[in-house]
């Protein structure tokens, strides 16, 4: 686990873009996970200059994203599916056939199949090179709420109560953010070969520190990215201010060898 800390929201994104960008001038067929809700606007933003201005090129990129909300139809304006049409896939070379959402529109009969399809469609992509997660401010990762099991699959959930308040602000009305999604699992997530967390503000604080410095548990999903071989966390000076460690992260960014410092560029 390596813990980024940058001046800035814009300068977090912009690390974890730069090092996506290098993977896929390495890798053109790269599989990203993706994420959605306010955290990762400004990643998006500096992909899509990446395109426009040197010409970063996603026709061959394949795309996942982590989940969506049941009962709402991909016009729906607070859909993941139109909040990823708006702002990331209208705006690149991204070939639709090649970009994956949970359906929001599954009957009840058909959840189970159509999670287990998502399962392995991912699979026979040959798996997510790098998972882009946001973190929720009970420690959620995807959709999965605290208790969620740490191995689990692609499937239904309920969003707590706190989560639908922390997501009313996309609704017209607060009682209409949907009590049910279907998310990737945690085991799911963890077997993307790289993550990248990004975490802004004084709001993630808690649960940025729970998830680096905290004990492995169900109960804050995030912190079962102390398993993960190869989990980042970008993050700005709000949401590391509860990190016990701070001054040693700061420190070993400060001392990275030159090659390690263009690493982390490179990852
Ligand atoms: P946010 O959501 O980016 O809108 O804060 C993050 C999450 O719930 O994972």
């Amino acid at each position: 686990m390596e813990i980024l800390v940058q001046p800035n929201p814009e300068t977090a994104s912009a690390l974890a873009a730069a090092a996506i960008a290098k993977a896929i001038y390495e890798k053109p067929t790269t599989v990203l996970g993706l994420a959605t809700g306010s955290t990762p606007l400004a990643l998006y933003r500096e992909l899509i200059r990446l395109h426009r201005d040197e010409g970063l090129d996603f026709s061959k990129v394949r795309t996942f994203n982590l989940d969506e909300y049941l009962g709402l139809s991909p016009e729906h304006p607070a859909s993941y599916s139109h909040f990823m049409r708006v702002n990331f896939f209208a705006h690149v070379n991204l070939n639709p056939q090649r970009t994956h959402i949970p359906s929001g529109l599954v009957s009840q009969e058909t959840i189970p199949a159509h999670c287990e399809h998502y399962e392995e469609e991912i699979a026979q992509a040959g798996g997510i090179d790098i998972q882009i997660l946001g973190i929720g401010s009970d420690g959620h990762i995807g959709f999965n709420e605290p208790s969620s099991s740490l191995t689990s699959r692609t499937r239904i959930k309920t969003l707590t109560e706190r989560t639908r308040l922390d997501n009313s602000a996309h609704f017209v009305n607060p009682d209409d953010v949907p009590h049910h999604v279907i998310t990737m699992g945690i085991g799911t997530i963890m077997e993307a070969r790289k993550i990248f967390l990004l975490a802004f503000g004084e709001n993630k604080a808690t649960a940025v520190a729970g998830a680096a410095e905290g004990p492995i548990t169900a109960s804050l999903p995030a912190s079962i990215l102390q398993m993960h071989r190869h989990a980042h966390f970008y993050i700005d000076p709000l949401a590391a201010s509860k990190l016990t460690r701070l001054a040693y992260y700061e420190w070993v960014l400060a001392h990275k060898p030159a090659w390690q410092r263009d690493d982390i560029a490179a990852r």
